[in-house]
């Protein structure tokens, strides 16, 4: 469990019934994938407030790393969640990088990431990137090291 302001937060088992009621859960590729033991059900104060995960890296020699997806439900967004729910789940699993994908336009996202210190790649590393298939032209990809 952690306490972020005023919410008590802990991380539960994946549960598909309440991933599939979530709004905009398209933004969580992971389950569909059969990576659910990478997911969880997030509770706030026990109740059930969102999904967050990761997929691993294909490459094993990253296995401190992490590609994290979240969607929380609507009423529960915008009070600072996002920080200490990827903390629990960096703790849980042993992760000491994580890496997000956003879609461009998905500009709140991208703040919400930037705020808790996720850093851009640099448009170089990017553009390897988008070359070599492993991220879309519409997207951007953010990186955080958990200290
Ligand atoms: C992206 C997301 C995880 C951010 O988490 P969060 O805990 O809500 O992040 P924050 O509390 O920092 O809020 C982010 C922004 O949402 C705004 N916000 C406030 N109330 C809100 C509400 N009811 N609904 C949506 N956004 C709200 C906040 O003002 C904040 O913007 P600001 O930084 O300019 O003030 C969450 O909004 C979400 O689940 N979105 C839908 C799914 C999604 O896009 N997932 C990420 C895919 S990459």
């Amino acid at each position: 469990m952690m306490f972020s302001d005023r919410f008590a937060i802990t991380l539960s088992d994946f549960n598909q019934e309440f991933f599939d009621s979530l709004d905009d859960n398209y933004q969580i590729k992971g389950p569909a994938l059969g990576q659910e033991q990478y997911f969880h059900t997030i509770l706030v104060d026990g109740l059930r407030a969102g999904v967050v995960g990761y997929l691993p890296p294909r490459n094993v020699l990253l296995d401190d790393a992490g590609f994290v997806q979240i969607v929380l439900a609507p009423e529960f967004r915008g009070r600072g969640l996002i920080g200490p729910i990827y903390e629990l789940l960096a703790e849980r699993h042993g992760l000491k990088t994580l890496y997000g994908t956003v879609t461009k336009k998905n500009t709140l996202s991208l703040r919400a990431h930037e705020k808790i210190g996720f850093r851009l790649l640099s448009e170089e590393k990017m553009a390897d990137l988008r070359r070599r298939g492993l991220l879309g032209e519409d997207e951007v990809r953010l990186e955080k090291e958990i200290s």
